[in-house]
């Protein structure tokens, strides 16, 4: 690993807007804000939007500057990606955002049930040789349906076909 990465790993343990769960340690410490993020994190009692695969979090950022009212949260395994958009809203003082670094296979461990109002998959990896890697898999889509509302949006923004076109026959 990369000194500059190394150094964004410690940094980023000392964020109060991060949150790190990679496999492993899941299983032995229980999420205990799952089903509690207004209040115990944001609180408010504002919707709850995620991103998956949100990479270095532009678009998180992005939509809390744009909705103080709504609640962002970001979510990838790469924390020298997310390190970007924490760094971010921490300078930018933006409470509305937080970040959960962990694998998306296992995000029901995170979130209640009507606990979050739409997801965003914004440019997911096509995974066109592996369909339980893809974020509208079936695989995936069980998943949210744990913590998504009744009437909950996903929205999906792509360049590739193969993914648009996947996801549109269900
Ligand atoms: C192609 S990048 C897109 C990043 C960002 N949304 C953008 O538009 O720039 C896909 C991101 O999804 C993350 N990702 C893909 N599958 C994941 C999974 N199962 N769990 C956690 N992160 C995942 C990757 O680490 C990567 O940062």
């Amino acid at each position: 690993m990369s000194k500059g990465k190394l150094q964004k790993f410690a940094e980023m343990e000392t964020f109060s807007n991060v949150f790190q769960y990679p496999y492993g340690v899941i299983s032995k410490i229980p999420f205990d804000m799952k089903g509690h993020w207004r209040e115990q994190y944001f609180h408010n009692d504002n919707p709850v939007i995620l991103e998956l695969g949100c990479g270095k979090g532009e678009y998180t950022v992005g939509l809390a500057r744009l909705y103080p009212n709504i609640n962002f949260i970001g979510i990838d395994i790469k924390g020298a990606r997310i390190y970007t958009g924490a760094k971010q809203a921490l300078d930018e003082n933006l409470s509305n955002v937080a970040f959960l670094r962990t694998n998306i296979e296992i995000i029901d461990r995170f979130f209640g049930k009507d606990e979050v109002q739409e997801i965003w998959l914004t440019f997911s990896d096509p995974q066109m040789k592996n369909v339980h890697k893809r974020l509208t898999s079936t695989f995936f889509l069980t998943r949210y349906r744990h913590f998504l509302i009744d009437g909950g949006i996903i929205h999906l923004k792509t360049d590739s076909n193969f993914l648009f076109t996947y996801t549109a026959i269900w």
